[in-house]
């Protein structure tokens, strides 16, 4: 099936939602179905600065994004498909076209990607906390996106695992994706499914 490139008109930026933390934190939901509307470029930036904010120990700034939106997604087909290519090498297996199909449609299922690395210190704890780091900033990204009435999941999957992004965007040797976040508006139905705070939750305020 041929990708539609074309480009659809831009929201009005008026009259943008913005919700409280608590109210963003509880109605945010990993969104799988996304409009082709683009989505301005300062509205990205603003989550961008917004995972910046993350905690951050020793104030490494692990992350980077790396942006995709328009024809550049294209590249990200390459890095999907590739990923796809291994799988199947890997299995014995002859890729086959619906799977490429299926890679290039998940690319161009939303409107922004973005694809957060981690910049790899060679002191292994630091490494795991910069992976830590990595994740608090995709979550701020997420919560931000949600506050501002944008959908967003994120992913992770073969080809963020096997860095066949790496090659294709011309990471640092010393950067790996940890993550793909999709962004852009949806009318898609989400649910939302979590047991309770107490089950998972043990109090210790008592000496013995
Ligand atoms: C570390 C991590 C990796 C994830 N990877 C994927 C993924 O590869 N594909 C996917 O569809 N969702 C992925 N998700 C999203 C979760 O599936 C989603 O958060 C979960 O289903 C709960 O739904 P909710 O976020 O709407 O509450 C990932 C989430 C996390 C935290």
């Amino acid at each position: 099936m041929a990708t539609d490139l074309s480009t659809p008109s831009t929201p009005d930026t008026a009259e943008r939602p913005l919700l409280d933390t608590l109210t963003a934190i509880r109605t945010r939901r990993a969104v799988k179905e996304y409009d082709p509307t683009p989505i301005p470029r300062e509205w990205i930036e603003e989550l961008l600065d917004a995972a910046r904010w993350a905690p951050n120990h020793r104030l490494t700034h692990p992350w980077r994004f790396n942006v995709f939106m328009g024809e550049g997604r294209e590249k990200l087909v390459k890095a999907r498909q590739d990923a796809v290519r291994l799988q199947a090498q890997q299995k014995g297996k002859e890729v086959t076209p619906e799977e490429l199909e299926f890679a290039r449609q998940k690319v161009y299922s939303a409107p922004v990607l973005v694809i957060v690395s981690q910049v790899l210190s060679d002191d292994p704890i630091t490494r795991k906390e910069d992976y830590a780091a990595c994740w608090c900033a995709v979550q701020n990204f997420l919560l931000a996106a949600t506050a501002r009435g944008l959908a967003s999941y994120p992913s992770t999957g073969a080809w963020i695992d096997q860095n066949t992004i790496g090659p294709v965007i011309g990471l640092p040797e010393n950067e790996v994706p940890v993550a793909c976040i999709f962004l852009g508006y949806s009318k898609a139905p989400t649910a939302a499914k979590r047991f309770s705070w107490e089950r998972h939750t043990r109090w210790f305020d008592q000496a013995d």
